[in-house]
């Protein structure tokens, strides 16, 4: 598996530099979190990994390819695009037939099968998406960019709405996730599970402040833990953050640090992998009692089935 390589990626809107000059690495096996301030430039750069944002200048790649000839790249917006009438199989299967055309059903239905397994959700299967809590669908739509087995992961947000205990559990899958060989690219705002990152890249104002490991961030902000940084940040122009990250030693480590080694079945040496156990059963949310006909339900899945096709049309 190739790594992924920032180089020297500068996105303009118009006379405003989104990103300025960033320059980074990600190797598989690494789970990499994206913090900054609002407006930093968190979702730009993910844009621009995806290829969804064509740089001014510099380049995204994958090894020796560009971000286009990489297949597919799974992709998890903050808002999430499931199509609540559905059941969570139908949502999947759906989702596969788009993507994986030439898949026979069994097929489809055993790739449903590991993917629900992966993100724990098995037992939901034939639950409709509108009675899942919020943590669930998210897992869902982490499934469902899955089905393509891609090597690159990028969520927008995951875990921003989520309680703590479900926050924790959701970067314990996305830990696991990067531990099996992908790379995984979280923004986040949530500092609790901060340490199973290998990666913590901090933009500010579009420009890369720091790009280590979790446990030297405070300090390279001057700040007591990871709480603390924002505040720290905002002592100092991002120019003079910028600067400092420029001119220090770190930057280049940050750039020709060693991948971790990846065990023959694919898992990454170090770190180990998680052993919080995602959530099994936490209750369904109650549901409004359902008004619609099921006519007019099937009417409604063949909308959203249209709906989820234009989706599909999207970039990824
Ligand atoms: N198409 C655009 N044209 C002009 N400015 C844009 C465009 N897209 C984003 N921006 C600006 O670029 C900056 C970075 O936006 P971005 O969405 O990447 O920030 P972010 O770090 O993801 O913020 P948040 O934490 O709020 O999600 C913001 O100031 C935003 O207003
Ligand atoms: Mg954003």
């Amino acid at each position: 598996m190739d790594s992924l390589h920032i180089d020297g990626v500068t996105v303009r809107a118009g006379e405003h530099t989104l990103l300025d000059d960033l320059r980074l690495v990600v190797h598989p096996g690494e789970l990499c979190a994206l913090l900054g301030p609002s407006g930093a430039g968190k979702s730009t750069l993910m844009k621009a990994v995806l290829g969804v944002r064509k740089p001014a200048s510099g380049r995204v790649r994958l090894g020796e390819r560009p971000m286009t000839e990489a297949g597919p790249i799974g992709y998890v917006p903050q808002d999430d695009a499931l199509h609540r009438v559905l059941t969570v199989e139908k949502a999947l299967d759906y989702s596969a037939q788009l993507r994986l055309p030439s898949l026979s059903a069994e097929a489809r239905h055993a790739r449903i099968t590991d993917v629900l397994t992966r993100v724990d959700l098995v037992q939901r299967r034939s639950v409709r998406v509108g009675r899942l809590s919020g943590g669930q669908r998210k897992r869902v739509s982490v499934a469902m960019e899955l089905l393509t087995a891609p090597p690159v992961l990028v969520l927008d947000e995951p875990t921003s709405g989520l309680d703590p205990g479900m926050e924790r559990r959701t970067m314990a899958l996305f830990a696991d996730l990067a531990s099996e060989g992908r790379i995984v690219i979280v923004s986040t705002h949530a500092m609790a599970s901060i340490q199973r990152c290998q990666v913590v890249v901090v933009l500010v104002a579009g420009k890369l402040a720091y790009a280590g490991p979790p446990a030297g961030c405070p300090e390279w902000f001057e700040a007591l833990d990871m709480n603390g940084i924002f505040p720290a940040i905002a002592k100092h122009a991002p120019i003079v953050w910028a600067k400092k990250w420029t001119a220090a030693p770190a930057s280049r480590t940050a750039l020709t640090r060693p991948a971790p080694r990846l065990q023959p079945s694919g898992a990454a040496s170090a770190p180990p992998p998680s052993t919080a156990a995602p959530a099994p059963s936490e209750p369904a949310p109650s549901e409004p009692a359902p008004s619609a006909s099921p006519a007019d339900r099937r009417r409604t899945a063949e909308a959203e089935l249209a709906a989820l096709k234009a989706k599909m049309g999207r970039p990824s």
